[in-house]
């Protein structure tokens, strides 16, 4: 074998198996052998992707003939060994450990909101196990529906402990253990068996791997026995609703989602998690969809024909913002939408109808947008995944596990699994009791407070003594804030932040509006040698999935419109974007269309024209990592309602209708369009923001 070769590490034994021998890999366990032989053996408590643990016994297995069956799946395999994996003794022994499992507990299927999608119903019919030979003994247990999204009943449960190992292994959430003794053992949240009040991110990890009833979606019980057969198919995507873009996995029957599943990797840093939002509220929204171009008339809204209400759209712009030196018409679009749409619906506005303003509806508050783009375009912000990495994390003003609660998991797991120390500068704890450095500060402190970290740093840096900055600190105490805490905690930080080889800083929603914070914080940052690949060491969680994306095309929240506005266009993603700080925006304007893909209900009242428009799930797009580095494309999990199209689709008809005539006149021109101008910034101003981190790094 050459030297180098891929089989060289792979030492080969030779093993029976079921009367044939075959080569299998050392190491591998006997299930893992057999598997890849193509030969069945069913499990329970096994799970590929999570450690081996052999509780249930349903693997089991002769070995060399011996007396006592072994548990295949941590059963590792050896040279010369013979293993029967099916006989009537053998089919005796698991049906045996089938029907306990079905004694202990109460498993009425046809009452059971995973019946047709149960691992243990399933093992039933396999085994021929159609009524019990052993006494019921259940007793009853509670059933906890606290969590908005999961319920645990006890009742369906069979203790295999996937669970407790996938929230460990998996979500980083160490959520789940095992309650109570013997016949009362239950699994339990945080020593508390209710979900409520307990450390549950609700991401569903642990109903994804649950082979029974016993963890249930809540919105979606019994969706496995409508219709009866089993015809489904899984369709692989990313989910782009917060800029991590997780991979999923769409289980759809009849062009409906029956559920989204992460698609585990662990070569990822998340390990291919999902968190609550991208594997519950996958449509966004429970609004009625908008299925027709509307326009609305003297006697309320009229369904038209598309023609009809894009001419309507086209003449209106024209005639409202044309000749008036662009200032006529504003323009507002999603920070959720696709590249190629937000591309598209720039060019149209700023080239087709001259609109001065066009912004990105991306969360109204976040007026530091533009510095924030301006400045990554010279210094590129990290990847996310930094931060399996990083030896000591700074949060400010951030909650990730409310706008991307995957991140939420990979700092909880730094703690975990790395022990590394967490600082938090906010309101507000979101990591306690884990935080080892808290330093609790009013919104008007923040900066300050970053100032102070700043100054601490600079001075431990330089003296390297804690006394230097604990003066300088406590100078900038008396001034500023009376807690006699918070000096030697602004300390504890700026000497952990000097000490760590590989620090890193997560800016959240408190810094969106707070320029002198996010200016502290460049200069913080600044201090420490840059990532390898260049990056800053300061991540900003962004407010929508593609916010990362608008920012490289140059699209801004609008702090203000000013001049004057006659008419409006504003394309929209699911609700509650039509909110009332978008209804200011749009106050006085003589003509509004709208394109949303569900009926936008306050924007309505003051809109002229709704066009439908494709949900995400309904198309493909291409959508950007929450740091701007790269960026993903999904795939068409099902078709939109009949009478609804792709935005990007309604955007080229519309362009069609204004002075600017794109180049492209299918997707994939739109994507290669979208996709040269991903690749370096886009940007529309001059990047005149320094906060001199250059000179801190040369
Ligand atoms: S968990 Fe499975 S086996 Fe138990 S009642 Fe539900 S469908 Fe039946
Ligand atoms: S929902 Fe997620 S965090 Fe909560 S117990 Fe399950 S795996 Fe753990
Ligand atoms: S809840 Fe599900 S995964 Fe957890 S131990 Fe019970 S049956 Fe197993
Ligand atoms: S699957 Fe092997 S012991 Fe449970």
């Amino acid at each position: 074998m050459a030297k180098g070769d891929p089989m060289e590490a792979k030492a080969l034994i030779t093993m029976t198996i079921d009367g044939v021998q075959v080569k299998v890999e050392a190491g591998l366990t006997v299930l893992e052998a057999a598997r890849q032989q193509g030969i069945h053996i069913p499990t329970l408590c096994h799970h590929a992707d999570l450690s081996p643990w052999g509780g249930c016994r349903i693997c089991v297995v002769e070995v060399d003939g011996a007396p006592k069956l072994a548990a295949s799946c941590v059963t590792p395999v050896r040279e010369g060994m013979k293993v029967i994996t099916t006989n009537e003794r053998i089919l005796e022994a698991r049906r045996t450990v089938l029907e306990f499992l079905f004694a202990e507990r109460n498993h009425f299927c046809m009452f059971c909101g995973r019946s047709g999608d149960c691992e243990l119903q399933a093992l039933a019919y396999e085994l021929q196990m159609d009524h019990l030979t052993v006494p019921s003994s259940y007793q009853s247990f509670p059933v906890d529906v606290t969590d908005d999204h999961i319920a645990i009943d006890h009742n369906r449960c069979i203790l295999c402990g996937r669970c407790v190992r996938a929230c460990r292994e998996i979500a980083g959430g160490y959520v789940l253990n095992y309650q109570n003794r013997g016949p009362l053992t239950l699994i339990g949240k945080d020593l508390n068996a209710l979900s409520e009040g307990s450390s549950c991110l609700s991401c569903g990890v642990c109903m994804q791997v649950c082979p029974t009833g016993a963890m249930l979606d809540r919105h979606r019980a019994h969706y496995a026995v409508k219709g009866k057969t089993k015809d489904w198919a899984a369709i692989d995507s990313v989910c782009t609703q917060c800029g991590l873009l997780c991979p999923i996995s769409c289980i759809v029957k009849d062009d409906k989602v029956l559920k989204i599943e992460g698609r585990f990797n662990h070569d990822r840093p998340d390990r291919g998690q999902l968190c609550q939002r991208g594997r519950f509220d996958f449509m966004g929204s429970a609004e009625p969809r908008l299925l027709q171009p509307m326009v609305r008339g003297d006697g309320g809204w009229t369904a038209v024909i598309w023609d009809e209400a894009l001419d309507l759209v086209a003449n209106r712009l024209s005639s409202l913002g044309g000749g008036r030196g662009g200032d006529g018409v504003i323009a507002l679009a999603s920070g959720r939408r696709s590249n190629e749409e937000l591309l598209l619906f720039r060019e149209i506005m700023r080239q087709g109808w001259s609109a001065a303003q066009v912004g990105v509806l991306d969360g109204l508050q976040w007026t530091t947008a533009s510095i924030w783009g301006r400045l990554t375009a010279v210094h590129p912000e990290p990847s996310w995944q930094r931060i399996s990495e990083a030896d000591f994390l700074l949060l400010v003003g951030a909650r990730p596990q409310l706008s991307q609660p995957v991140i939420a998991a990979l700092v909880r797991r730094a703690f975990f699994e790395r022990r590394i120390e967490l600082a938090v500068i906010a309101d507000e704890d979101p990591f306690a009791p884990w935080t080892t450095h808290f330093i609790r500060t009013a919104a008007e402190n923040r900066s300050a407070m970053v100032a102070g970290v700043g100054a601490a740093v600079e001075k431990a840096a330089r003296a390297n003594a804690a006394a230097v900055a604990a003066a300088q600190i406590g100078g900038f105490e008396r001034e500023r804030n009376p807690d006699p805490g918070t000096a030697a905690a602004l300390v504890g930080v700026a000497e952990r932040w000097v000490k760590a080889g590989n620090p890193m800083v997560i800016a959240g929603q408190g810094v969106w509006q707070d320029e002198a914070a996010l200016r502290h914080l460049v200069e913080l940052v600044g201090s420490k040698d840059r990532f390898a690949d260049g990056s800053m060491r300061l991540l900003l969680l962004k407010p929508s999935g593609n916010s990362a994306g608008a920012l490289r095309l140059g699209l801004y929240p609008p702090p203000n419109f000013a001049g004057v506005r006659r008419a409006g266009v504003i394309l929209l993603d699911a609700p509650p974007e039509s909110d009332a700080e978008v209804e200011r925006l749009v106050e006085g304007l003589e003509f509004l269309a709208v394109l949303s893909p569900y009926f936008p209900a306050t924007l309505a009242e003051r809109a002229q024209v709704l066009l439908p428009i494709a949900h995400r799930l309904e198309g493909e797009g291409t959508y950007s990592a929450i740091d701007g580095n790269a960026w993903q494309s999904t795939n068409r999990v099902i078709q939109p309602p009949i009478g609804v199209r792709p935005g990007w689709e309604v955007l080229l008809d519309l362009a069609r209708r204004s002075a600017f005539q794109p180049d492209c006149r299918t997707w994939e021109d739109l994507r290669r369009w979208a996709d040269r101008q991903m690749q370096p910034f886009a940007l529309q101003e001059s990047p005149d923001v320094h906060f001199d981190l250059t000179e801190a790094n040369p």
